[in-house]
């Protein structure tokens, strides 16, 4: 059984008895409605930690105005079914008013510069400063020795490492493959919101990534023709491609000249549900 907590001397209390057995802590932030994604990065944390707390918050403040804060799904007692399958030690739920007491305005804000500007960023302004300022929070109450993500947010997982590394937070980041269904289609919350012709539509992203992989890896480099080949492939499917990039796995930056290690991001709505996915790919380094 997974224990719940909803508040943060419960949560303190809690972790400062595993600390005190030398008991290590492994940490998965998420924001509920769990899905086998979660599942993997619960069973890794477990496998690798003594101790595991998913925290499961809709986190307001990487939501923009217009985007779907108030629909995102809600689900505990599924989740904490799920939770407990996974072998997961407790669940912390917090409120929003404990999170965030002086409102969102007042919050202070962690923020990872031109990064967090770029791709997901362009469209989603102040996005991963939200992410960025709930994972920095959660990190410092729990102070775990591990925490897990998936890779599925690439930019995401990259610009958290970036903050942890440049504030020096002292824990381990742990990314993981995204997990996909059978269609290719990456696991998301925001499938659910998916009808049947839609969710048809959307398994044309996972294929766009593969086939601008097979180019890459059979040693195409016109990255810009590329990507121009992989929005009109997103759209004809039927969706309404926001972006697809070839990016420097490295820097995160466009990729260029000199870049071999990529990572391929993309972002596409199916009706008004926007879902992002990516692949990572080398490309043949000339002998
Ligand atoms: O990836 C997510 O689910 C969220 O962005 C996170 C990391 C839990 C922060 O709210």
């Amino acid at each position: 059984m997974t224990l719940q907590i909803d508040t943060l001397p419960q949560l303190k209390q809690l972790l400062a008895e595993q600390r005190q057995q030398r008991r290590t802590i492994g940490l998965v932030p998420t924001m509920g409605n769990l899905h086998a994604g979660h599942a993997s990065l619960v069973l890794a944390a477990k496998a690798q930690c003594d101790f595991v707390v998913t925290t499961i918050f809709v986190n307001p403040l990487q939501f923009g105005p217009n985007e779907d804060f108030a629909r995102y799904p809600r689900t505990l007692a599924a989740d904490k079914v799920a939770l407990s399958e996974a072998g997961c030690d407790a669940v912390f739920t917090p409120a929003a008013s404990d999170l965030y007491p002086a409102g969102l305005e007042q919050q202070t804000r962690i923020s990872v510069p031109h990064l967090s500007t770029l791709y997901c960023g362009k469209t989603r302004p102040g996005h991963f400063d939200g992410v960025c300022t709930i994972v920095c929070k959660l990190f410092n109450m729990s102070q775990p020795d591990v925490a897990y993500f998936g890779l599925k947010d690439f930019q995401q997982f990259f610009i958290i490492s970036r903050m942890v590394e440049d504030l020096q937070m002292p824990l381990r980041l742990v990314g993981l493959p995204t997990i996909r269904e059978a269609t290719g289609l990456a696991m998301s919350s925001r499938n659910g919101f998916l009808n049947a012709e839609q969710h048809g539509q959307a398994t044309a992203i996972h294929a766009t990534l593969q086939q601008v992989a097979e180019h890459i890896r059979g040693g195409e480099r016109d990255f810009q023709q590329l990507e121009q080949l992989a929005l009109a492939k997103l759209q004809a499917a039927g969706l309404r491609p926001d972006y697809f990039h070839v990016v420097d796995r490295q820097s995160l930056l466009p990729a260029h000249g000199q870049s071999h290690q990529l990572v391929l991001l993309t972002a596409a709505y199916a009706g008004t549900t926007r879902l992002i996915d990516n692949v990572t790919v080398d490309s043949p380094v000339p002998a």
